[in-house]
């Protein structure tokens, strides 16, 4: 008998909540939400909260919040979002110190309850922390993925679309790099129904779109007062989606690439083949002067971070 799938999301705030959200109504599977012992009341009634939405959005699914590790056990798929996010004048860069010490103890406890699980980690800053997880887990390269680029092309493609007065629907698009500022759009891969972009839009139109895209989580920082949550825990869902139906999507991740791109051997931002067993394939595309130019300073800056992490898990490497 077909069994249901287990996702788990570790870290039950504003983009973990919503990731729950997003998994019960897309009826995902069931759902164990993690978050320290201080806020275990407050988990447990949010996902209390979210199963009574199951008569009416019509959902069957186990919904849990907890602070226990051992409900994660049988996972098919953990999504760290524990963390603290950035404020106004705040970096992504700027939360290293504390989040490497968070993702740290929660992947050691993935290691122990979950050592079958792919492993989609969001906490910031994206790069520096899937490696630790990687590092932390012990896992396979293949099951451990970061989510970024999911969030990002959807930002460049919202941007494109509403630039052009159509559908979302209609606009492809594709962005490599790492989750900072220097991330890398790639207007040349863009295209509206099969049209290059380049053939709607001025050069102009698409820059301004491309650097909206790159400030975009910024920009809702400033809004907000604190990072976004719907759509980045709607671009993790659409990678849960992906490895729980195993349905082989190529979507933007940070994945580890060795040889790929040249990397030598960091998670960075490129399309990759999500199945169930996470990442399936990195897919190589050609790249101009100008767009490797743009990559390698993005994956500089990802080594850079690299570097800070490995200085504070010494012990680890
Ligand atoms: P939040 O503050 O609303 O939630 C974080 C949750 O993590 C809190 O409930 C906190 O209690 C929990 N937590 C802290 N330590 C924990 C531990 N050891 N074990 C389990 N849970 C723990 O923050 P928000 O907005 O949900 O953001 C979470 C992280 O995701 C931040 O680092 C943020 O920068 C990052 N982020 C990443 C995005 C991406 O695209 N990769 C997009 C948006 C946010
Ligand atoms: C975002 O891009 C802060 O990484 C978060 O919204």
């Amino acid at each position: 008998m077909p069994r249901r799938a287990k996702i788990a999301i570790i870290g039950g705030g504003n983009v973990g909540a919503s990731c729950a959200l997003w998994a019960a109504s897309k009826e995902l599977g069931d759902v164990v939400v993690v978050d320290i012992p201080e806020v275990e009341d407050k988990t447990k009634g949010k996902m209390l909260d979210l199963a009574q939405c199951a008569p009416i959005e019509r959902f069957d699914a186990r919904i849990v919040g907890t602070a226990n590790y051992a409900e994660i056990a049988g996972a098919d798929v953990v999504v760290i979002t524990a963390g603290v996010p950035r404020k106004p004048g705040m970096s992504r860069d700027d939360l290293v110190a504390v989040n490497v010490k968070i993702v740290r103890s929660v992947s050691e406890q993935i290691r122990k309850h979950a050592p079958g699980a792919v492993v989609i980690v969001v906490s910031n800053p994206l790069d520096a922390m899937v490696y630790t997880a990687w590092k932390v887990t012990g896992f396979p390269t293949q099951r451990i993925v970061g989510q970024a680029g999911c969030l990002d092309v959807a930002r460049y493609r919202t941007f494109i679309a509403m630039e052009l007065g159509v559908s979302v629907e209609d606009i492809s698009a594709l962005l490599l790099g790492g989750h900072g500022d220097d991330m890398v759009p790639l207007p040349r891969y863009t295209s509206v129904h099969g049209i290059p972009v380049s053939q709607l839009l001025s050069q102009d139109r698409i820059n301004a779109c491309v650097e909206r895209a790159k400030l975009g989580g910024g920009e809702i920082v400033k809004l907000m007062g604190t990072s976004a949550y719907y759509a980045p825990a709607s671009g993790v869902i659409q990678m849960v989606e992906a490895v729980v139906k195993d349905k082989k999507r190529i979507l933007p991740c940070a994945a580890y690439c060795d040889r790929e791109y040249g990397v030598g051997g960091y998670f960075v931002g490129v399309p990759c083949v999500l199945g169930a067993a996470g990442v399936e394939k990195v897919v190589e595309i050609e790249l101009d002067p100008a767009e490797r130019t743009l990559f390698d300073a993005s994956v500089s800056h990802v080594k850079e971070l690299v570097s800070v992490v490995r200085m504070m898990t010494h012990d680890l490497a």
